[in-house]
């Protein structure tokens, strides 16, 4: 995943270019770049965050009003200046920024060479923008033209955006398979990988479909598909507020995204769930209810944080609707073959809505029969708009890598399409269905009074900081939350982490528990509470040291 953000208008354009970066260094930050065109190109990048390429940056001459700028995760090719991003033809007079992968760049940089071209990165970019301008020169065409006959011949996913140092006054966008918003200004326009270095200058933006080009001036924007053919721009009115994209105080945006749960899970149940009236109201789910009663099964696809929200789900529809669940990783699913069936229902789970494993994967289901149904944070993201149907998770702008407050809005929601289903269909009564209703009601008040708690939970990272590996255990609907806690600390304090099923461990991992491991138990007041204790006693036995997640009373579990 990389950061694109690109201008064309009557500001100076590196100003920006350089905030919008600093805005998507979520989406990559191992080296940066911008290209400006004024009375010639001119090419900056560094390996590093993109503060590094503003601090190389200072005192330069940077007056330009078109421009385009790139904060890169790398693909391919390691992490370097020369990899960095934008990336100059052999001619020198075209720039380019990518997000995504040319899978064919291999056969397409052999044919390249042969006819005397020569590289200075190891990037698939590189390749692909020769391409372009061999086309160009070779056609004697305009670059649109060129980009549009090249893309016929590429395989893989990308946003990329051309400046021309021949055609001052025009930038050529064009995506596949990775996101690409167009912010329309008065004479000018902003292109990003997302919405946030936009906002703050228009609420008013295009979404780039895949195998759309974007041919874009100060005063317009064209849309043509490969075809040749002219798209009307589909305008979108943002509903996101700068301060929703902003630190707010706290040190780091995955620490914000922590404490704002109470609201995103508010937010996330808000004119759906009415607890006194007893109805769950969401739109896209009712449409397709009759066919997810029907089916004989729910696939549930996603990756990492997603996908372990997927099995979380299993256990709730599996419980409250009676209906076989698979969990599947998109990254094996789509390219497994799967078994599909006219009628299986697919939920695809993303934060982003752009991870690309999980688009193809509901894309390729899709064609087979399947009803797609997205649980997607990003309004108008390619999964979004790739499902049938589904629901929002409005959580709001994720910018930390680590997922957070995502997850617990994805259970949210998952949670309630399970509720609308399981009453519907009947396997599960009135007054267990109320009953639930009040719970899930009481969620973001409960995760209100727990992030209180933040000096012994301090004080207890503070202690085991230097363990050098540890374990998360849990059982049930908390199995798949271990695995979650898992990924966390690894991602996050690069600390070894393993998650497993709390029953699991006298099956061999057990071995790995002394006095210097900590045990994180997710041990909540349900119906494996007892065995739970027992696990907790196996690994006291063997002097693990165990950290325990459990309800507030709970006396026996600290026993
Ligand atoms: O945007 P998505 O939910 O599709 O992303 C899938 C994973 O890359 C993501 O959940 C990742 O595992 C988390 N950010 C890790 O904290």
């Amino acid at each position: 995943m990389c950061g694109i953000v690109a201008y064309i208008g009557t500001r100076e354009a590196y100003p920006v270019i350089l905030k919008g970066l600093k805005r998507l260094e979520y989406r990559g930050y191992d080296s940066s770049g911008v290209a400006l065109l004024n009375g010639g190109l001119k090419v900056y990048k560094k390996k590093g965050k993109v503060a590094e390429l503003e601090e190389s940056l200072q005192g330069v001459d940077l007056h330009a009003n078109i421009g385009i700028g790139h904060t890169r995760w790398a693909t391919h090719g390691e992490p370097s200046d020369r990899n960095a991003h934008p990336h100059t033809s052999a001619s020198g007079k075209l720039a380019m920024i990518h997000n995504g992968i040319i899978e064919n760049y291999a056969q397409l940089k052999q044919e390249l060479i042969k006819k005397g071209y020569v590289f200075h990165s190891d990037t698939d970019t590189e390749v692909l923008l020769n391409f372009i301008e061999d086309i160009q020169k070779n056609n004697n065409c305009p670059l649109e033209e060129a980009v549009r006959i090249a893309l016929k011949r590429i395989v893989g996913a990308y946003v990329i955006v051309l400046i021309d140092n021949e055609n001052p006054e025009t930038l050529i966008a064009a995506r596949k398979g990775s996101p690409l918003v167009i912010g329309i200004g008065k004479n000018e326009h902003f292109l990003a990988s997302d919405a946030s270095p936009i906002i703050e200058y228009t609420k008013e933006v295009v979404y780039v479909n895949d195998y759309e080009i974007a041919i874009i001036k100060p005063d317009e924007l064209i849309l043509k598909n490969l075809g040749n053919e002219r798209q009307t721009p589909f305008i979108t009115k943002l509903d996101m507020e700068l301060a929703a994209i902003e630190k707010g105080g706290y040190d780091h945006f995955m620490l914000k995204e922590i404490f704002e749960q109470p609201q995103t899970i508010f937010d996330c149940l808000r004119g759906r769930l009415d607890a006194d009236a007893g109805t769950i109201t969401m739109s896209g789910i009712e449409k397709y209810a009759d066919e997810i009663i029907a089916a004989n099964r729910i696939v549930m696809v996603a990756c990492g944080t997603s996908w372990h929200a997927g099995l979380v789900a299993e256990y709730i529809f599996e419980e409250l609707c009676r209906i076989n669940v698979e969990v599947e990783y998109a990254s094996e699913f789509r390219y497994r073959n799967p078994v599909i069936n006219k009628g299986d229902v697919i939920i695809a789970i993303s934060q982003s809505g752009e991870t690309a494993d999980t688009l193809v994967a509901i894309e390729n289901a899709k064609q087979k029969g399947a009803i797609i149904l997205g649980v997607v944070n990003v309004v108008g993201s390619s999964i979004a708009r790739a499902s049938h149907a589904g629901a929002y998770t409005h959580a709001g702008p994720e910018i930390g890598v680590a997922s957070t407050k995502a997850f617990t809005a994805q259970l949210a929601v998952l949670t309630m399409i399970a509720l609308k289903i399981g009453y519907k269909k009947g396997t599960l009564n009135h007054d267990r269905y109320l009953q639930l209703l009040k719970e899930l009601d009481a969620i973001p008040d409960k995760v209100a009074s727990i992030l209180q708690s933040t000096e012994a939970i301090q004080a207890i990272a503070e202690k085991y900081k230097d363990a050098p590996s540890s374990l998360f255990l849990g059982r049930g609907y908390n199995f798949p939350v271990a695995l979650e806690g898992a990924l966390k600390l690894k991602e996050i304090s690069y600390i070894h982490a393993e998650g497993y099923p709390a029953a699991e461990m006298k099956h061999g991992p057990i071995a790995l528990v002394d006095e210097s491991l900590p045990v994180v138990f997710i041990a909540t007041r349900d119906s494996f509470h007892e065995k739970v204790i027992s696990n907790m006693q196996e690994i006291k036995a063997r002097k693990g040291k165990i950290i325990a997640v459990i309800n507030e009373g709970d006396e026996q579990s600290l026993s």
